[in-house]
């Protein structure tokens, strides 16, 4: 109702500009604002006071020459956002063909019809998520590349039953270079193409000290999340540079390439993702020249099975707290801006880093 008599209000506003004298009462006023120093003008400068945190909204509109005033309350907004829904897995749904040929040219810019999408760590979390979001916009193909076994498995056909897409499962560790090369090589000769990577198998470390990280766990946590980053680019890279028809690799970073988390101490972590902070910038420069683009997505706090986990339980009302919308993020909270990326919708944007925190790096 508010926005509907606003939209009127404003049609006709705009049909009868050039028509109706401004009133003079409005004229003076302005007249009066611009004569005195800027700031003195706001609240003082005007008879009606300050107009922050108002209660109504008065409109005054002129309708066949006559003036009509319409008051509009201000509803209170709730005072806390929803919490989010613990995990719900939503079943993807795939769009109908005919779909795409209607599709307006901005909406089809979004449209990822026929390409094929390679998605790491897609096995659980915000890579299924993913996975799911590219299936439901017309992706022809996605394999799914996880260390876990039964785990990518069950998401590999939980997705082709759900959307008819083509999904394979490579059980495949992103660092080892052998294998994740032979994956690639498997994955263009199945599907005759390779369009888009989401780089998101990674694992955390969370309330380590620095004076006593262990350096078995700190190489490990590296070289997954940077070494097997890099590996999993730079096949995937290699591929889309002899198709000769580039691609987009999206990076899943994490906010903590950018803050350092509190209170939970976790420098390799942070460590780990400012690398893919900085690789993604570094591979998008290089690859710009074969059409491939390369960003980032940093999410904030998410609530995935990575955080799942006891002993970040009391931690996570902190987190919650310094959040300005007060929630962690939910699995499917990255899905628009991965189908963004990878589309030719973002065709001028690489090298980004695009936070998704709910705020948190605001504070
Ligand atoms: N959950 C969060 O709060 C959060 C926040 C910021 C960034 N991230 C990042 O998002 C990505 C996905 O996180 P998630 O929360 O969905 O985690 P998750 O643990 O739910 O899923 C990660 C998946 O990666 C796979 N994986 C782990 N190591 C692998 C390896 N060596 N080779 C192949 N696959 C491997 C796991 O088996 C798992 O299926 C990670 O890179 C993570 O760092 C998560």
């Amino acid at each position: 109702m508010f926005s509907r008599n606003l939209l009127k209000t404003a049609v006709k506003h705009a049909a009868r500009i050039n028509t109706i004298p401004l009133p003079r009462a409005r004229y003076t006023t302005s007249v009066k604002a611009a004569a005195g120093p800027i700031l003195s003008s706001i609240g003082g400068g005007y008879p009606d006071g300050e107009r922050i945190n108002a209660d109504k909204i008065t409109i005054v509109s002129y309708q066949d020459g006559e003036r009509v005033k319409e008051v509009v309350p201000v509803v209170a907004s709730a005072a806390e956002p929803d919490a989010p829904a613990a995990d719900a897995q939503k079943a993807a749904i795939a769009m109908h063909p005919d779909v795409f040929a209607q599709l307006s040219p901005t909406m089809a810019g979004f449209a990822l019809q026929g390409k094929v999408a390679v998605v790491t760590g897609g096995g659980r979390g915000l890579g299924f998520n993913m996975a799911q979001a590219l299936a439901e916009v017309g992706v022809r193909g996605i394999a799914i590349l996880d260390v876990q076994q039964d785990t990518g498995e069950k998401a590999a056909r939980e997705l082709s039953e759900q959307t008819g897409v083509d999904v394979r499962f490579y059980q495949v560790d992103v660092r080892d270079a052998g294998a994740m090369s032979q994956t690639i090589d498997d994955i263009v000769v199945h599907y005759g193409a390779l369009d888009i990577l989401i780089n998101a198998a990674g694992i955390a470390d969370s309330n380590m000290k620095a004076e006593n990280y262990d350096i078995v766990a700190f190489r490990r946590l590296i070289d997954i999340n940077v070494t097997g980053s890099f590996l999993t680019a730079q096949a995937c890279g290699n591929a889309m540079i002899k198709s000769g028809k580039g691609g987009s690799i999206i990076n899943i970073a994490s906010m903590s390439g950018s803050v350092v988390n509190y209170p939970q101490e976790q420098s390799c972590y942070n460590a780990s993702k400012a690398a893919v902070i900085q690789l993604t910038k570094s591979l998008a420069a290089e690859w710009a020249r074969y059409g491939i683009r390369v960003n980032s997505i940093s999410p904030g706090y998410m609530d995935t099975a990575l955080n799942r986990v006891p002993a970040l339980e009391a931690q996570k009302k902190i987190w919650m707290e310094n959040t300005p919308q007060k929630r962690l993020g939910a699995v499917h909270d990255l899905n628009n801006l991965a189908v963004y990326l990878a589309s030719d919708g973002s065709a001028f944007m690489t090298g980004n880093n695009c936070l998704i925190d709910g705020g948190y790096t605001l504070w």
